[in-house]
């Protein structure tokens, strides 16, 4: 799907000398694992059961998104494709780019959604109205 994908991580599991498990660690650098430089970084927690979150797209950013503690689901579309991730590996994120429609739902409890983003935070460029958003990306993705 255009201006999507998943992008993986590396997934360290260090044992060092003994045979015992240490657990997991992820490094993430930006513009190495990240294709882009990191200006901000949010996380959702404590979503409560049944909540649907983003209904939006982004004019010019860039985020990747990605479930560091328990799972949920996430559809992205476009006007002429959607598609649905379980994101639930913290090695894993899903890379939305521009003007991609977002859903966000199916929180576990204690889920962790922690999203790298492009931009600094800015409220005009966010699209919010569906039929807006459907206007403005049928123009974008005909000139891509
Ligand atoms: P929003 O991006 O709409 O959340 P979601 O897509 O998860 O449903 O943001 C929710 C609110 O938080 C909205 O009022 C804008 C504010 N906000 C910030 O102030 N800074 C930020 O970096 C983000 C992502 C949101």
């Amino acid at each position: 799907m255009r201006n999507v994908r998943i992008l993986e991580f590396k997934d360290i599991i260090d044992t060092r000398n003994s045979e015992r498990p240490m657990g997991h660690l992820t490094p993430i650098e930006s513009g190495i694992d990240i294709p882009f430089d990191i200006k901000r970084v949010y996380y959702l927690t404590r979503v409560p059961e049944n909540t649907t979150r983003g209904f939006h797209a982004h004019r010019k950013l860039q985020q990747v998104l990605i479930c560091t503690n328990g799972k949920v689901t996430i559809d992205v579309s476009t006007p002429s494709e959607k598609k649905s991730f379980v994101l639930d590996d913290p090695a894993k994120g899903l890379y939305v780019g521009p003007m991609v429609w977002r859903e966000m739902y199916d929180f576990s409890a204690g889920a962790v959604l922690t999203v790298l983003a492009s931009e600094h935070y800015q409220e005009e460029e966010y699209i919010r109205d569906y039929e807006e958003y459907r206007r403005l990306a049928q123009e974008y993705f005909k000139e891509k």
